[in-house]
């Protein structure tokens, strides 16, 4: 896919309609690749991509019901928070491990740099041909969540990204026209 083709069809897809295949060895080889082009103040490549499919997603399915019952979540909560790690085949989680006394760099542009990441594997799943939705929720702020990954109270999870082939057509989404976002200053 031409690199503006896949920046301007880009759309979300919600994980409940993301099924197998999800993208191979190679096709994942290409897209952390692409992420690991974003900018990133001080090279400190705070970002962490973490795999997670097959019974990984029953064990996160775990992590993510005891977040919702330290939350003061019922079993109901719980069995919700459970299945959301369950939607799609394959879910990274994305985060930003943050060094707060960089001399130079401050904690929130660190985050920024992995979202920048984040934001080019969801272009790159989509031009692979691949449907993939970014979501965050309680879970995605809970340290319980982070230190299962290995990630500190201020580390960020900046969200929980599904990928998988979409089941249903997407209808293309509407999207705002560039003058609403744009303007020449002063
Ligand atoms: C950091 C971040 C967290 C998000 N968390 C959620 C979420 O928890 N639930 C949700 O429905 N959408 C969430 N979104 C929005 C979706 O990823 C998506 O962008 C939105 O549904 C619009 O669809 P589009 O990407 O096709 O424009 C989040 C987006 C970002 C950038």
């Amino acid at each position: 896919m031409e690199v503006f083709d896949a920046l301007l069809t880009r759309q979300s897809v919600s994980a409940k309609d993301l099924g197998l295949p999800a993208p191979g060895a190679e096709e994942r080889e290409k897209a952390f690749a692409a992420a690991l082009t974003a900018p990133d103040h001080g090279a400190i490549r705070p970002w962490r991509f973490f795999t997670v499919e097959g019974e990984g997603l029953e064990r996160l399915g775990d992590v993510f019901a005891a977040s919702a019952r330290r939350a003061g979540g019922d079993d109901k909560e719980a069995e919700s928070a459970r299945g959301k790690a369950l939607r799609s085949p394959l879910l990274i989680v994305c985060a930003a491990k943050v060094n707060p006394g960089h001399p130079k760099v401050p904690v929130v542009e660190q985050v920024i740099a992995a979202g920048c990441a984040t934001q080019n594997l969801l272009t790159a799943f989509h031009a692979l041909g691949y449907g993939a939705v970014l979501v965050t929720g309680g879970r995605a702020y809970d340290a319980g969540v982070k230190e299962a990954f290995g990630l500190g109270p201020d580390d960020a999870i900046v969200g929980f990204l599904h990928v998988g082939t979409p089941t249903q057509p997407q209808r293309p989404r509407n999207r705002p026209p560039v003058a609403h976002h744009v303007r020449a200053w002063p």
